[in-house]
């Protein structure tokens, strides 16, 4: 799959320990950043990954932050963007099985790097159930 990351500067050190495992799976890694630790804001990562996705130039969206909250806000602004945020592996896999979320937002500020890679691993394993849930995202209205 192309999966497109993005972090601030609070994820920063989780998404390259994601990008390096990712690319171990063989997935294609398309990075927006940020590429340090300094400070930053996450919308100007939020953004672009939202927009590959979006313009179907990526399957799936990756973004970290500190709480993840920024990130799935500025996300969740696109068309056809449904971004959760996961903080661990159950909430992972039903976000995929209920709501055929396709960018997930990680907290770097509540996961080790290690459950933040449980928490990945979880969702890209793990199918959209459709049914009524296809309903239900359709009443979304994005
Ligand atoms: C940065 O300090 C922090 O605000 C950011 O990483 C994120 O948690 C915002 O939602």
């Amino acid at each position: 799959m192309t999966i497109a990351a993005g972090s601030d500067h609070a994820g920063f050190a989780h998404k390259s320990f994601l990008k390096t495992w990712l690319e171990q799976q063989g997935h294609n890694v398309q990075d927006f950043g940020s590429h340090s630790a300094d400070s930053t804001d996450y919308p100007d990562y939020a953004h672009p990954v939202a927009q590959a996705v979006e313009q179907g130039k990526a399957d799936l969206g990756l973004l970290i932050c500190g709480t993840a909250n920024g990130m799935a806000m500025a996300a969740n602004k696109h068309q056809g963007i449904r971004a959760a945020l996961c903080w661990n592996e159950e909430v992972a896999a039903l976000a995929r099985q209920h709501n055929n979320a396709n960018v997930i937002c990680i907290p770097a500020r509540f996961t080790t790097p290690e459950e933040a890679r449980s928490i990945l691993a979880r969702f890209l394993a793990t199918g959209f159930e459709g049914g009524r849930h296809q309903r239900r995202i359709e009443k979304l209205g994005c």
